[in-house]
């Protein structure tokens, strides 16, 4: 029999603790079954940035209308972005759509069922493919996402700020994981940071590490993990054209398929710069008497903040819009899959405006 080291004491006191409070999720397995591997990737591909709460609507609304790869594959990538408008980070939507492909005509359907293997499948980084080769296939890999990175280093008191820490704290947790039962291991350090080990305030009392803890030794849990300073982000602008037909259609328009948003569509928009534009409407699908609304969109991305200004007009009979524009009716702009930033823009518009708003009116941040 294996000799009992510390790891495998660490990583007993953690499997018991999830035996008993392992959180009730709808892409788990129930004990004793299987786990299907379409829904732990489907789960993990959605959990990127996004919170259990928020994902769990998803999830099940995506495995109602495709409840296999196949039907995940055959389905249009209009109707995927659908679904997932309002999860965001668009990309990974479309890398979603690629991958059930690429498992159904590479692999016949079968993910495979190395790290290795998932890591070469469109939007699978070394997190998501260590979680499903962990989940799906009890496969002895860590997952190590920002909560975990969290437990560990407090576990360890590793004083190296994030990201540098980030090797280190890797190889901590590879280290703990089990031969046996990796994949309930792997979730189980996702719930003790998710409801235990939290940022503030952790809850070392009910905690199965406690006594093993360096951080709650030295009284560090709350500072750590330790983070290197954000980058401050610049502020760019620019200005949105919102422009209707006489039967109350909009203009949207595809954006190039490289770059930031590629591929989605937006309400046409001039160049985001940091520095003023003089005549944004030179950028505008048409020349046109504009109105300036009031207020103005601001949303944040990774490394920058956006300010938009809109400028609106109905556009005469003569216009013909690009092959890229398409008019979409009023009624039919809330199920656009539109990113969060063109949703704000609509909601500016749509929204009447009460006397008491008009005088200040600020798109809202974030998201
Ligand atoms: N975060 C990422 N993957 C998760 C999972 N499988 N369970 C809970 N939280 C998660």
């Amino acid at each position: 029999m294996a000799k009992q080291g510390p790891d495998d004491t660490l990583s007993a006191a953690l499997l018991a603790w999830y035996g008993l409070h392992a959180r009730d999720l709808p892409w788990r397995a129930k004990p004793g079954i299987s786990p299907d591997p379409y829904r732990v990737w489907l789960s993990e591909i959605m959990l990127q940035q996004t919170t259990v709460q928020a994902v769990k609507a998803y999830f099940h609304k995506f495995v109602a209308l495709w409840p296999n790869v196949e039907a995940l594959a055959a389905a249009p990538l209009d109707d995927i972005l659908k679904a997932w408008a309002g999860l965001g980070y668009y990309a990974r939507a479309r890398n979603l759509h690629a991958c059930a492909r690429a498992v159904v005509l590479t692999y016949g359907g079968n993910f495979p069922d190395s790290e290795a293997g998932l890591r070469a499948l469109p939007g699978i980084g070394a997190y998501t493919a260590g979680a499903i080769a962990a989940i799906a296939y009890g496969r002895p890999h860590a997952a190590v996402d920002a909560n975990v990175e969290r437990v560990i280093a407090r576990l360890y008191a590793i004083e190296t700020p994030l990201p540098q820490a980030k090797p280190e704290i890797h190889m901590r947790t590879q280290a703990l994981v089990p031969k046996l039962r990796p994949g309930d291991f792997a979730q189980a350090l996702m719930d003790l940071g998710a409801t235990v080990c939290t940022p503030k305030a952790p809850h070392c009392m009910i905690c199965p590490w406690t006594e093993h803890c360096l951080a709650r030794r030295h009284g560090l849990a709350q500072s750590l993990p330790r983070r290197q300073p954000k980058k401050i982000v610049p502020t760019r602008r620019g200005t949105a054209f919102w422009i209707e037909r006489a039967d109350g259609a909009i203009l949207l328009r595809r954006r190039p398929e490289s770059g930031l948003l590629g591929g989605m569509m937006e309400i046409p928009s001039g160049p985001w710069s940091e520095t003023p534009e003089p005549r944004p409407e030179r950028h505008a699908p048409l020349r046109a008497r504009w109105t300036r609304l009031e207020g103005e969109v601001t949303h944040t991305f990774t490394h920058f903040h956006l300010e938009l200004v809109i400028q609106k007009t109905t556009a005469g009979e003569n216009f013909k819009p690009g092959p890229n524009c398409r008019w979409v009716p009023r009624a039919a702009l809330a199920s656009e899959a539109l990113p969060t930033v063109m949703k704000k823009i609509v909601t500016l518009v749509l929204t009447p405006l009460l006397p008491a708003q008009s005088a200040g009116r600020r798109g809202q941040k974030g998201g």
